[in-house]
């Protein structure tokens, strides 16, 4: 679709007369691809950009997004004949098109996000892209003194796997080690297996975050709720990760 006026598409969205959606870009409370807009002269792709009103996304296609809490035991495929699936965690009626974005392994608890846009998840995963993902780690055994800075070099795996520089946060310290890590990448059991080359064994694992998402500290395992406006404008946000 051509570009078009930004005050033009909010009232063919209804959200208001030409002269009232005027007077809301004005007031600033409208952004345009996570960026405030005041102008209601400024053009807009309505297929691509993300538009928020209030907190509000509004746009043509009524694509879905959700923050899913996902407990251990279920899998992040749509479907399965012999796992339960995070699809299953909503109402039957929600599931057509949905799917999670990336992986995560049946026992990883916490953050993927659930959707129907196929090129926002394309953007996310893209391994040129780098976004980050936050994970939280209950690890037993000895960590090596310098594992934060193994982690940091970029750690080689048993198997020979080279691994970008990530961060290894020690969050807590006892019987059992709790730690933060931060990937930028998404290799098969990445955060087990680096944990593991560095002497741990991860026995809980959930991921708090993606790109600029954090995982709602609310949302009680199995649950699941709608993404804000400026949570998904977030996403969207070319580089959007901790820098
Ligand atoms: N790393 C893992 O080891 N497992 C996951 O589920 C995600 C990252």
């Amino acid at each position: 679709m051509p570009r078009m006026r930004l005050d033009k598409l909010l009232s063919h969205l209804n959200c208001g007369s030409r002269k009232e959606v005027q007077a809301m870009i004005r007031a600033g409370r409208v952004s345009v691809d996570g960026a405030p807009e005041t102008d209601p002269a400024a053009k807009v792709d309505p297929d691509t950009a993300c538009v928020v009103l209030d907190g509000q996304v509004q746009g043509y296609r009524a694509q879905r997004y959700y923050m899913l809490n996902k407990p251990a035991g279920v899998i992040t495929a749509s479907r399965d004949a012999r796992h339960d699936t995070v699809l299953g965690l909503f109402p039957e009626a929600e599931r057509r098109g949905l799917f999670a974005v990336g992986r995560l392994d049946k026992d990883t608890e916490g953050l993927p996000i659930i959707t129907d846009d196929g090129a926002l998840s394309h953007a996310l995963m893209s391994p040129a892209r780098h976004v980050s993902k936050v994970y939280e780690a209950v690890v037993e055994g000895v960590l090596a003194r310098d594992a934060a800075e193994q982690f940091q070099k970029g750690l080689v795996l048993r198997d020979g796997t080279v691994c970008l520089p990530a961060r290894l946060e020690i969050l807590a310290e006892g019987a059992q080690t709790q730690v933060r890590v931060t990937l930028r990448e998404g290799k098969y059991h990445q955060v087990k297996r680096m944990v593991a080359a560095v002497g741990g064994a991860v026995v809980q694992l959930r991921r708090v975050q993606l790109g600029g998402l954090v995982l709602d500290p609310e949302l009680p395992a199995g649950a699941f709720r709608e993404l804000t406006g400026d949570e998904l404008a977030l996403l969207r946000q070319p580089g959007a990760d901790l820098g």
